[in-house]
């Protein structure tokens, strides 16, 4: 008797730990950064393409902040279950751009976190102001609600 359920228990657990590992992670959803952005990101189509919005925390100029359209897409082997994908924001607020790059993983607890950098490109009036107007950086997102 001792033997079955000690077998049952390791059984259960290899299925639990499985599962986590076989986990897809999504795109699509709502996430948040290490900075207090949100972002939406709506249903990928048939070639991995999609839009969103995004709520951005903070800003490198001193206008005001508003909710921004992006479009990006994730590669097309979206059969592997922690896919890279990109995404650029075109600012509404500012003359900038940002380009995301990144990798959707599920982390050893099951939750998904998007591991990102991304280049922001603001509008400088001369070339000669070229050298400062790019910055680099990461941003880890984190899923806001739950799927599960
Ligand atoms: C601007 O300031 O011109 C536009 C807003 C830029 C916000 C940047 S994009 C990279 C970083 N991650 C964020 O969530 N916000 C900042």
């Amino acid at each position: 008797m001792v033997q079955v359920t000690t077998f049952l228990l390791v059984l259960s657990l290899a299925l639990v730990a499985s599962g986590l590992s076989a986990r897809k992670c999504v795109l699509t959803g709502q996430w948040t950064n290490d900075l207090g952005s949100n972002m939406t990101i709506g249903a990928l189509n048939g070639k991995g393409e999609f839009s969103g919005s995004y709520h951005t925390a903070v800003t490198a100029t001193t206008n005001k902040i508003q909710i921004s359209p992006l479009q990006g897409s994730q590669h097309s082997t979206n059969q592997k279950s922690q896919p890279t994908f990109g995404f650029t924001v075109n600012w509404r607020f500012s003359d900038s751009v940002t380009v995301f790059t990144g990798q959707c993983f599920v982390d050893e607890d099951g939750r998904e976190i998007l591991k990102t950098m991304w280049l922001l490109r603001s509008r400088v009036n001369s070339i000669k102001d070229d050298w400062k107007a790019t910055m680099v950086g990461i941003n880890v997102f984190t899923r806001l609600h739950s799927r599960e």
